[in-house]
């Protein structure tokens, strides 16, 4: 606690390196200058040196806080002047320095001081008391305007009572005590409590009080500090209320300062990103930005709930590892009491797995609607044909060969969407970082294509770092297997390339080949994002692809390749984490 008064001065063991005014008066020196460089004791009579120099040394070994101590000063125009100087240790010029209060008690000599003290005293922002000890049940000997104000009770109605009379019925127990406890022991002490006006409202105090002593052994005073922090107690207690919500949610939550810097996470969004609370205050949501937004976006956020104004949009964010999520986000500016922003609250939701169940909804219905149902009006047709009772054979042949290419083609339909099923079930099962060894899933291709040549520029870079490494594999089968399965050149060629540089947020993986290249139509439904007619099973092998590849926080594209094919690149977090 650093302590409230009308006059102070700092030092460092006893030799001052700053008096204010006020100070200057009270001792009757002619310049600030003047007190700079005096030791302490130089200006406290000698009676009171052994007391003070403990009180100092006992600061600035932080055995306590704050300590108080009555003592007499001798000033330039030789006069006496009794004060209680509060001691505790403050930063001041960047150290550690000890700051003393200074609060005269009784004026032996000069009635303009006595003016100067009482005005001052009693503009300060909080309540200021004197309790004195040695009578009957510690009474009130002095209270400042502030306390006054601050209780409504009037100076008359206030000295001469133990302080306690401003309790009451919904006081705790526990902080009275407490203030017990410390006033027997002689030790200072900070409490808070609920305090009643008089009008009957309750305030919540902010109690501080500090021993004041003549010399090492005996207490002549107690000195008081009462801060109304009703405004902070109702924020805290707003803010626990709003924490235990938001904790209960499995939206992120987040709560900056109006300059942006974060204040508070969910656990919610401790999981969402990988950081944890510790890591994410005290720097900005900047740590979660991806590169999928332009700065006009930023700057029209900022635009918005600078101008207290709620923001709402979805974008692209990144995980710590570098993965990229998409999230729903609604940024609310909170005002204070005189109207200015005190915090801004975001809430985000993840959609990326909404978006990626939409558009799985989307495939399948496209499927079972259109395709199959064009396989089976064909089959039907064909078997009609079938009836008739003069068919010729060659006939009859062609239609059960166009029934067995309808089969076929369902059946392959019937496999791929099973793999959609198993992108689901392994999304949900494995989420550690594992080693991918692309060297030997190429040999392994090898062997399973063996009229390809499948080859790999891995150089030594050929082991990366993937959040699910089943699922990925199930993306780079289902690009291997398009290239051999539509391949029109003998051997097909398929060049599995990995770049991994250092210190890229990124890793790519491309599979290249030399077949007739993807069709437009199919990778425009990726680009896209919406499913348009899907001609053959090969679209939803590419959705698989896509599917997975965004689970995994990363991207997926389709270039031509030189002379010909296609080039599949995926590009995926790095897994290293990022610094704040
Ligand atoms: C200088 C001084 C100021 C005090 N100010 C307050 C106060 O503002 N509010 C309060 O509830 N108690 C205050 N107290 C504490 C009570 O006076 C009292 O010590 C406390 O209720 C515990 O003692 P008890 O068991 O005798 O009541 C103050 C005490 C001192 C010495």
């Amino acid at each position: 606690m650093s302590v409230v008064s009308e006059s102070f001065l700092v030092h460092s063991d006893m030799e001052i390196t700053y008096v204010d005014p006020t100070f200057c008066t009270f001792v009757g020196a002619d310049s600030q200058e003047r007190l700079i460089g005096v030791t302490l004791t130089d200006i406290v009579l000698p009676d009171y040196h052994a007391a003070l120099s403990e009180q100092v040394e006992r600061i600035e070994n932080k055995d306590v806080p704050t300590l108080g101590l009555s003592v007499t000063f001798q000033t330039f125009t030789d006069h006496h002047q009794r004060a209680i100087v509060v001691s505790s240790l403050i930063e001041w010029d960047g150290i550690e320095q000890v700051q003393t209060a200074v609060f005269p008690v009784r004026n032996a000599d000069s009635e303009g001081y006595q003016q100067l003290h009482n005005q001052a005293m009693d503009e300060a922002p909080v309540g200021i008391t004197i309790a004195d000890p040695s009578k009957p049940d510690s009474p009130l000997i002095y209270v400042n305007d502030g306390f006054c104000e601050l209780t409504g009770y009037p100076r008359g109605e206030s000295i001469g009572q133990n302080c306690r009379f401003l309790q009451g019925e919904s006081t705790r127990e526990e902080p009275v005590a407490k203030m017990r406890t410390a006033i027997e022991a002689k030790e200072p002490v900070t409490v808070t409590l609920r305090n009643y006006r008089k009008d009957g409202s309750m305030f919540w105090n902010r109690v501080t009080i500090v021993p004041i002593r003549s010399d090492s052994r005996t207490v002549t005073n107690w000195l008081g500090y009462q801060e109304d922090i009703t405004a902070e107690k109702r924020y805290e207690q707003d803010l626990s209320l709003f924490k235990a919500q938001a904790e209960g949610t499995d939206k992120a939550v987040v709560i900056t300062d109006p300059e942006g810097t974060i204040e508070y996470v969910n656990s919610a969004f401790e999981q969402m990103t990988g950081y944890t609370a510790t890591e994410a205050t005290g720097v900005t949501p900047r740590i979660i930005k991806s590169d999928q937004q332009d700065q006009e976006f930023y700057t029209a956020l900022w635009d918005r709930i600078t101008a207290g104004e709620v923001w709402e949009a979805e974008l692209t964010n990144q995980t710590k590892h570098g993965e990229l999520f998409e999230v729903k986000q609604k940024i609310i500016p909170v005002t204070g009491q005189d109207s200015d922003i005190t915090h801004f609250v975001g809430i985000e939701q993840d959609v990326t797995e909404k978006l990626l169940t939409t558009q799985t909804l989307g495939v399948l219905n496209r499927v079972l609607r259109h395709n199959l149902r064009n396989s089976l009006n064909v089959i039907d047709g064909h078997a009609e044909l079938l009836e008739t009772e003069d068919l010729d054979p060659e006939a009859r042949n062609a239609s059960l060969a166009a029934i067995r290419d309808q089969t076929a083609s369902m059946k392959k339909i019937s496999e791929k969407t099973a793999e959609i099923r198993a992108i689901w079930d392994l999304t949900e099962n494995h989420r550690s970082w594992d080693r991918f060894d692309i060297q030997t899933l190429v040999e392994a291709y090898q062997q399973q294509y063996p009229n390809a040549k499948i080859t790999s520029t891995t150089g030594n870079v050929g082991e990366i770092q993937v959040r699910n490494t089943e699922l990925f594999k199930k993306a780079i089968d289902e690009a291997v297997e398009n290239a051999v399965k539509h391949a029109d050149q003998v051997p097909p060629e398929v060049t599995i390339t990995v770049e991994n540089e250092p210190d890229a947020e990124r890793v790519r993986v491309t599979v290249a080949d030399n077949g007739p290249g993807i069709p437009e139509l199919e990778r425009q439904i990726i680009e896209s994002g919406e499913e348009t007619q899907l001609s053959h099973s090969l679209g939803i092998g590419l959705w698989v692809m896509e599917w997975i590849t965004k689970t995994l926080g990363g991207e997926l594209t389709i270039t031509d390749n030189e002379p010909r094919g296609s080039v599949v690149t995926f590009q995926l977090p790095a897994g290293r984490s990022k610094g704040k």
